[in-house]
């Protein structure tokens, strides 16, 4: 095994999608926030690094629409809706290299 670095900060977003009648998943409402993000980000800091990427399942899928900071403050955004997308690319976009907000936006 080698190890490669990981450049830029790198969202997760789950694209998951389970048969109909089992357990809930992210599925259609995932790709559809995949892709909202990932334009609204690119609005926000054009040719920034960060990632916006597809993932499988992050373990809430209860909550159906998930999203994960990975190289940012880890945090897991859940129930993530249309009217929160404003919101959410801005925390996105707002963390400096140190980790810590940038309240200039
Ligand atoms: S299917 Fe999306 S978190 Fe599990």
């Amino acid at each position: 095994m080698n190890e490669a670095p990981l450049h830029g900060r790198v969202v997760l977003v789950c694209t998951a999608e389970r048969p109909p009648g089992t357990k809930p998943s992210c599925g259609a409402a995932g790709i559809a926030l995949l892709l909202e993000l990932r334009e609204r980000i690119e609005s926000l800091r054009p040719g920034d690094e960060i990632r916006v990427i597809p993932t499988g399942c992050l373990g809430a899928c209860e909550h159906r629409a998930v999203v994960a900071d990975v190289r940012g403050d880890g945090t897991l955004y859940v129930d993530v809706s249309p009217e929160d997308m404003d919101e959410l690319a801005r925390r996105l976009v707002s963390l400096t290299e140190e980790d810590t907000w940038d309240t200039t936006l």
